[in-house]
């Protein structure tokens, strides 16, 4: 049974993305001193909505909107400097505090050469693309992996280290980069060393002051007695290892992730609330066994606003896929989960359930981590009668039509885990939380 106030607290998605993660940390962070990324880069887009105005954020922890936490971006972050010195500036514009925040000397850095590199693999694969969203996350992960030419954050402050890297790395990819080109028929792009170390300089000297040691700094937190919340990016079926390979993310992104990604024991990681929402949904290509393709679909997106925060791409949309949540929250040994979403099923007839895959060895009811075979699924589907009425305004689950509860219920059963709050809008205050004290 989990602690009911626990230290520390990790919030993971559960389906492909997009769950609601910002909101829920954003609820979770003004009792936690700390909100940690530890996977990913500006491949995430959380969208959080206070007092009807809406923040978007990418590498900004979403505890940043909290008067008390500290923002920490971790060590297994892939940090577009970039990407980030314009979100500050965005956020501080909106009146955002951003000066809480400290940014892993080991995490690696996102170089222009590598969104380049992401967008020429996409052009190369053209019908087998993965649908990234061009952030230059792969070639990212990639070079920290390879060990030749990776870019951290400390190497930003280090002129001469920086050039050495940003050099050999302009060789060693002008080579392929050229051919690619050629081969997608694309104008040749040359790399130059000289204009990406000087603007990754330029970038280095104002991040320089928020860079630092955050494994030291957690570690020390944690043992003088302090909270850290630990903000899952992108999701456990997107996860490098559990996903649905090779339409996946370049990260460890289920929970997981968390100790490598933050530099933590597992002793550390006090519980982990995963988060669903009441359909699915995915961005980018690969299976998804429960797709709707026809009006249902296009109501669902259109309510539900299902566009991508990162790069605005319709989402698809399917029924939720009891299937592939139970498996995530075996996977990250899901404490609790916090639905959301389930405004946006208001007004259909039946909702739908999938409970097993048809496959061409059988049916099953075990998720299947695998791009290939998981295309091959089709869904058995249990039905639920649907509910009416707007949840827009209910605050307890009393107030929920008698459908929407069985609906809930159903799930809970099925995942094996509590559910301990619903969304009913994207503004912070329009949850329920289902077990008060143990949600938040
Ligand atoms: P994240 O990537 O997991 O943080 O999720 P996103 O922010 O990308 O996408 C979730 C979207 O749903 C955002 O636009 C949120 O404002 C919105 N949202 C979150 N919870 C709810 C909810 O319970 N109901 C509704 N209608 N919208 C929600
Ligand atoms: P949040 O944190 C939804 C998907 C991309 C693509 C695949 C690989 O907002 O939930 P990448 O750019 O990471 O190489 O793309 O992963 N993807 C996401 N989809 N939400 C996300 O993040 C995602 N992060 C990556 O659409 O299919
Ligand atoms: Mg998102």
């Amino acid at each position: 049974m989990a602690d009911a106030n626990p230290r520390s607290t990790a919030v993971i998605g559960l389906q492909w993305g997009d769950e609601g993660k910002g909101k829920l940390v954003d609820r979770l962070a003004g009792k936690h001193d700390a909100t940690v990324r530890f996977n990913g880069g500006a491949n995430a887009g959380h969208s959080v909505v206070v007092g009807g105005k809406r923040y978007a954020l990418h590498l900004m922890p979403s505890g940043v909107l909290s008067e008390r936490a500290l923002g920490v971006i971790g060590n297994g972050v892939v940090v577009d400097p970039e990407a980030l010195l314009k979100e500050i500036d965005a956020l501080s514009s909106q009146g955002v505090d951003t000066s809480r925040l400290v940014i892993s000397d080991r995490a690696h850095v996102v170089l222009p050469y590598h969104k380049v590199e992401d967008e020429l693999r996409e052009a190369f694969l053209s019908g087998g693309a993965i649908g990234t969203t061009k952030r230059g996350i792969g070639p990212a992960y990639g070079d920290k992996v390879q060990r030749s030419a990776g870019v951290r954050m400390g190497d930003l402050t280090r002129p001469d280290v920086l050039r050495e890297k940003v050099e050999l790395a302009c060789r060693l990819k002008n080579v392929t980069v050229q051919r690619m080109c050629e081969e997608a028929g694309l104008a040749p792009t040359v790399l130059n060393a000289d204009e990406i170390s000087a603007q990754a300089l330029s970038w280095g000297e104002r991040l320089a002051p928020m860079i630092d040691d955050t494994v030291y700094l957690l570690n020390t937190m944690y043992r003088d007695g302090k909270r850290l919340l630990f903000e899952g990016a992108n999701a456990t079926l997107l996860d490098v290892d559990h996903g649905t390979y090779p339409y996946v993310t370049s990260s460890n992104s289920s929970a997981l992730g968390i100790c490598a990604g933050a530099g933590v024991a597992p002793s550390v990681v006090g519980r982990v609330i995963g988060v669903m929402k009441a359909y699915s949904t995915r961005v980018g290509a690969g299976p998804m066994p429960t797709e709707l393709s026809d009006a249902t679909g296009d109501l669902i997106r259109e309510r539900g606003r299902e566009f991508g925060t990162t790069t605005g791409r319709p989402r698809r949309v399917g029924w939720l896929d009891l299937v592939a949540v139970r498996y995530s929250v075996m996977l990250n040994g899901a404490d609790e989960v916090a639905m959301t979403l389930l405004d946006v099923l208001s007004g259909f007839d039946e909702l739908r359930l999938c409970v097993a895959y048809n496959t061409p060895d059988g049916q099953t009811d075990r998720f299947i981590p695998d791009g290939a075979r998981l295309s091959r699924a089709t869904p058995v589907y249990e039905t639920l009668p649907g509910f009416t009425q707007d949840l827009t305004g209910c605050r307890s689950l009393d107030e929920l039509p008698v459908a929407a509860r069985a609906y809930v219920e159903r799930i809970e059963s099925f995942i094996g885990a509590p559910i301990s709050s619903i969304g009913v809008g994207p503004d912070r205050e329009q949850t329920i939380d289902v077990s008060p004290g143990v949600g938040v």
